[in-house]
């Protein structure tokens, strides 16, 4: 298996035809030095998990998701609720919904020009927040505007942040800070396949940050696991933040699964626990051999 820089340098190489091996090299070991980009590694390297891997009903994952954060101490948008097609269609804009467009169950995604179909996922909008994207956007006015960004504005035109709250939260969204990596590294534990992307977090004025989207998840073999603390050097911020993960119970396995709406659209949550717990255990492991490793 090629080291990571070699397979980054590859992917840039293919990525901008015309540079030369040796600057592809120097930007691929400059991203690889990069905190938040060993995390993210997860996902770049496995294009294929979407389609490989068994689905976590995505109702449950959301709501899992939420538990398991507020339990490492990550700020969710906790007014999440289920509801029916009908009800979805008569809300306002302070809502955002998704839904399963293929009716297939698999997936739940916002697409503001679709009629809702099915069981519908309803989060409120919250208040004084807005997308990292927005306030990226907001501080940098050349910043490239995504479609999907753009069609959310909507819910953050009240979003006025005075300049030293504009200090505060550009602290707060840094890509190297505890916050951000805390809501990479919970995500992998979850398995999402929504990554930590500038859509996926919003930031208040009091520069907190707030865990969105995760309804999107797989079950994994742990594999990527491995890998992951493999990058991630002893010793580093971004070992404590394992740590953290490493420091949940099983008990907040079982206690965060309990949390999960008795309701139809999550369906049963029975082979949840043991693959959790299993994959806690794993990460407690791996996380100890790193941890004893370093204090030989
Ligand atoms: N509770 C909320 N408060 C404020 N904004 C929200 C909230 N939930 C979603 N949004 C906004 O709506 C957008 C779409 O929501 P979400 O990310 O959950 O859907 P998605 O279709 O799964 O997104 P993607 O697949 O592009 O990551 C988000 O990028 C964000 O800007
Ligand atoms: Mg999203």
């Amino acid at each position: 298996m090629n080291s990571p820089v070699e397979e980054l340098t590859q992917r840039v190489l293919a990525k901008c035809p015309g540079i030369s091996v040796q600057n592809a090299r120097r930007e691929a070991e400059a991203l690889w030095a990069t905190p938040a980009f060993r995390v993210s590694y997860v996902w770049l390297v496995s294009p294929n998990r979407y389609r490989s891997r068994e689905r976590i009903n995505p109702f449950v994952a959301e709501f899992l998701a939420q538990a398991v954060m507020r339990r490492l101490g990550i700020r969710t948008a906790s007014e999440l609720y289920i509801c029916t097609a009908e009800q979805a269609r008569a809300l306002s804009d302070d809502f955002v919904v998704k839904f399963d467009r293929n009716g297939k169950g698999r997936t739940l995604s916002w697409n503001p020009s679709a009629t809702p179909t099915g069981w519908c996922l309803v989060s409120k909008v919250v208040r004084d927040a807005a997308s990292l994207a927005f306030v990226t956007r907001m501080i940098d006015k050349g910043y490239p505007a995504k479609h999907h960004d753009v069609r959310a504005d909507k819910f953050y035109s009240g979003f006025n942040p005075s300049p030293a709250e504009i200090d505060r939260i550009k602290l707060a969204m840094a890509l190297d800070g505890v916050q951000y990596l805390s809501i990479a590294i919970a995500r992998v534990f979850l398995g999402c396949t929504c990554t930590p992307h500038f859509g996926n977090i919003l930031v208040n004025k009091a520069g907190e940050l707030i865990s969105i989207d995760h309804a999107n998840a797989e079950f994994e073999d742990g594999e990527e696991l491995k890998r992951m603390f493999d990058f991630i050097d002893r010793g580093s911020e971004l070992f404590k933040i394992l740590g953290g993960v490493a420091g949940l119970t099983e008990g907040d396995i079982r206690a965060s699964i309990d949390e999960i709406p008795k309701h139809p659209a999550c369906g049963s949550t029975a082979l949840l626990s043991d693959y959790f717990v299993k994959r806690l255990r794993l990460w407690k492991e791996l996380y100890s051999s790193q941890a004893t490793a370093l204090t030989r």
